[in-house]
């Protein structure tokens, strides 16, 4: 139980890897603030929490609008009290050739993927502070970072996230050298997941897939939840700044 007492907001928590975070972050003794675009979907998340024993809300947000973020963190603060830890994993994809690709789909990426963190961190930070305690998780990608035929607007997004990571980061220390807090910025590089967006993935370019991953098979939700459960505790307050992959070494080598 590394996060009794701790409260988390896990964005696009009602489905996919945010749905194993939110299990593995309530399993460890955190409150949980299941937020999504879905409601219904945030609320099932939480309520499996809540049979299984734990503490959780629902709650509906759009990360890509400052007034949502703003109401999401009031809202679990009203809650349970305070707030420790924001996993901004809420993350979408619009692919399209670039010679194709609108500003529609341009903007909706990078609203969602990139100012959507940058929204929820401003929002969040206040409260963490009070705590002088703070652990943002920004959601990038490997392949993202890698480079994708038709994802030019999810590869800006993702590595924007690592430049965002990384500047918070730094700020963040001053707080550590100012009044002692413990507060991290990281980012998470996955691979391969088994999840609702991965699934839109046609079965044989998958298989290709799977063949360069050293560990031979893709991964479960719920194998994310226990990385960042550890990020996230005060086990890991000297990991700060960094890009984690968590891909079975998918990746390995890619520079970012
Ligand atoms: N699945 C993978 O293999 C993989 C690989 C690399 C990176 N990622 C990243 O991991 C994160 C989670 O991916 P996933 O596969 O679980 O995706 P998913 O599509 O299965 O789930 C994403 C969740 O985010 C929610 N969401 C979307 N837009 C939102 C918004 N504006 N505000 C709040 N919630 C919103 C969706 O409703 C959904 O519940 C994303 O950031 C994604 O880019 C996933």
């Amino acid at each position: 139980m590394r996060l009794q007492d701790r409260v988390a907001i896990v964005t696009g928590g009602g489905q996919g890897i945010g749905e194993g975070i939110c299990l593995e972050l309530a399993r460890e003794g955190a409150k949980v603030a299941v937020v999504d675009v879905v409601l219904e979907n945030a609320e099932k998340v939480a309520r499996a929490i809540v049979d299984a024993g734990g503490e959780a809300i629902g709650l509906k947000a759009d990360v890509s609008n400052k007034a949502e973020a703003e109401k999401m963190v009031a809202d679990t603060v009203a809650r349970f009290g305070r707030l420790d830890i924001l996993v901004n994993n809420a993350g979408i994809n619009r692919d399209a050739l670039f010679e194709k690709m609108t500003e529609e789909e341009w903007d909706a990426v990078i609203n969602v993927n990139l100012k959507g963190p940058f929204l929820c961190a401003q929002a969040a930070l206040p409260e963490m502070r009070k705590n002088k305690y703070g652990r943002v998780i920004n959601f990038s990608s490997k392949g993202g970072a890698a480079g994708n035929v038709g994802q030019v607007n999810y590869s800006a997004s993702k590595m924007g996230v690592i430049g965002m990571t990384r500047s918070l980061a730094k700020e963040f220390g001053r707080y550590a050298a100012k009044d002692g807090a413990d507060f991290t910025c990281n980012a998470i590089m996955p691979g391969f997941f088994e999840t609702p967006m991965s699934a839109k993935i046609p079965d044989k370019i998958k298989e290709g897939f799977i063949t360069q991953i050293p560990l031979g098979r893709t991964a479960q939700p719920t194998e994310m939840g226990k990385v960042i459960a550890f990020l996230a505790s005060p086990d890991a307050s000297y990991i700060t700044g960094t890009a984690v992959g968590v891909d079975g070494g998918f990746f390995m080598g890619v520079q970012c």
